[in-house]
This record gives C-alpha cells, structure tokens and sequence, in this order.
C-alpha cells in the first residue's frame, strides 16, 4: 500500500492500477479512523476491484471557533488499519494539493443544504461539497462511498453529483454504532467518561421519537418532548431535532414515508449528530 502526498504521483499510481483493475472505489475521510470509517472501507472492498482512501482534514469545512487544530490526526494508526484491509493506495495531499494559491472556486449546494447542519454551520456544506468534487475529479473513481452518519453530507454530495454530471455510483452506508446504540464519531473521542455515559440519551431518545411518530403521536409535541429529554439527560444545547423527507430533506409537518429523524446537539463542548428513519 502506497501513502501518496501529490497529485503527479498520483495520477501515476492511478494509471498503474487501472491496467489491471477496472472498478476503482473511493472512500473520502479526514482521518482517526474507527470501525464506522473501516465498514465504509469493507463495503468498498466488496463492490470494487481496488480501493483508495482519502485523508485530509480539509480547512474549509471548518468554521470560526470549531476544531480544526485540534482535529485528531493519527496518520500512522490509519494506515496501519488501511493496510490490514487490503487497501491499495492512501492519499493524503498536502494542502497546497487540494487547494493551490490563488484557488477561487466554491461549490455549493443550495435547497438539500439549508437548515440543519447547514444553518448552524454556515459554510460548511460549501467547503464538503468543494473538497468532494475535488476528490472526484482527482481520482475519478467509478465509486464513492459514504456515511449514512452524515445523512445531510451525503445528500448534498448526491445533489452535486447529479448537478455536475459526475457519473460514478455515490453509496450511502449504514451508520456504525456502539454496543450501546451510540454512533461511532472521531469527535466521541473528546467525550469525558460521564459524557460518554450520558451520550447514549442522543439515540435512544430519537429511537423512542422515532416510534411515537410512526404510531401517530403528535409530531410537535414529540420533537419538543425530545429536545427536552436530551437536556435533562446532560446535553446541554440542541441545536436542532427534526423530522425531514429522507429524500429531499424537505421539511414534513406531517408523517409520510420515506421520513428521517435528524438531531445535533452539545455535550459539554462536544456537537454530536444522528439520525434515523422513521418507518
Ligand atoms: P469523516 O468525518 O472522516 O467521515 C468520513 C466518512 O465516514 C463519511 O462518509 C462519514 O459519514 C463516514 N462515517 C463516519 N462515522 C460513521 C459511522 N459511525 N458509521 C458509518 N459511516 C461513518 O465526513 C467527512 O469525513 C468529511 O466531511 C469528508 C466527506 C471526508 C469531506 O472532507
């Protein structure tokens, strides 16, 4: 397994692996990699011939204030793990790589974008979106694979590839959990044993919303009821808990399958997200 850090050696290692192998996988990540990433990983094993990993924890999808800097990077440990599994080529480009001087380019994704993620992380979808099509067009995979974790992320990728014409089979995959139901996330690392413990609050509380409205309760009062489940579980800020369509995030105000559950809140100063389908 190769660690690449630039674009000419790339392409190169691209080009070697195409003369043999014809359906080439991509699994983008920012790295600190757990089993969440690594099912992503198995998945693309299983579809595709060879696959690539991407490493890079790319600044533009931070905002002002979030954890860029303190962002876990453990290059050595992920590949470690990426080599276990049979990966053929890691690519990690230095910045200058992704993002040359002078680069003026911003993808972004309107509609599937709006509210949620996108409304208290202003930006952030643009700086996925950019990086993604980015990764596409430097490694021109003829499949992507992504988390079902970041359900708004995969959406807004699925728009844009639709939008751009990007032809490769974007796969969402199923979120990674706990023994206890939390999702896996690089970010529960910065969780305190009594957070970690009260975390769990996050999927139960969407499983339970979840089964009331697909019984008939009223939507409202059960979104309002789980908000105020998650304070007084010890997160102490919801930043939303909604239901959209799984489809088309569009807001429902009534229940009508396909429909998703999606929450983010803070726990200390932890943001968490989930989601789940209401069926
Ligand atoms: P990152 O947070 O490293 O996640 C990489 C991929 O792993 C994403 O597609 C994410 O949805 C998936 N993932 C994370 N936790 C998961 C879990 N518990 N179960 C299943 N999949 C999980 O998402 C990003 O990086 C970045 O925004 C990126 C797409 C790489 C663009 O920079």
């Amino acid at each position: 397994m190769e660690i690449i850090r630039q674009l000419d050696s790339l392409r190169s290692a691209l080009a070697k692996i195409r003369e043999t192998r014809s359906v080439v996988g991509l699994v983008p990540t920012m790295g600190a990699l757990h089993a969440g990433h690594m099912h992503l990983v198995e998945t693309a094993m299983a579809q595709c011939d060879s696959v690539v990993v991407s490493i890079f924890v790319n600044p533009t999808q931070f905002g002002e204030g979030e954890d860029l800097n303190a962002y876990p990077r453990q290059e050595a440990a992920d590949a470690a793990l990426l080599e276990g599994a049979g990966v053929d080529l890691i690519w990690a480009p230095t910045v200058d790589q992704v993002y040359p001087d002078g680069f003026a380019t911003n993808v972004s994704v309107t509609g599937v974008s709006a509210g949620l993620c996108g409304g208290s992380r202003p930006g952030h979808f643009d700086g996925v979106a950019t990086v993604v099509a980015k990764l596409f067009n430097q490694i021109r995979p003829d499949a992507a694979f992504f988390g079902e974790k970041d359900y708004q992320q995969l959406a807004v990728i699925q728009r844009m590839a639709r939008d751009l014409d990007f032809t490769h089979d974007i796969v969402g995959v199923p979120t990674v959990r706990d023994a206890d139901g939390l999702a896996l996330s690089s970010r529960n690392a910065y969780l305190t044993p009594e957070q970690r413990g009260q975390a769990v609050a996050l999927p139960d509380t969407m499983r339970d919303a979840a089964k009331s409205i697909a019984k008939g309760d009223d939507i409202a009062s059960v979104l309002e009821e789980a908000k105020e489940k998650l304070i007084a579980s010890g997160f102490h800020n919801v930043d939303y808990f909604e239901m959209r369509n799984a489809e088309t995030l569009e807001n429902m105000t009534v229940f009508v399958k396909p429909a998703r559950l999606l929450a983010a809140a803070h726990i200390g100063s932890t943001r968490l997200i989930d989601n789940i389908a209401v069926t």
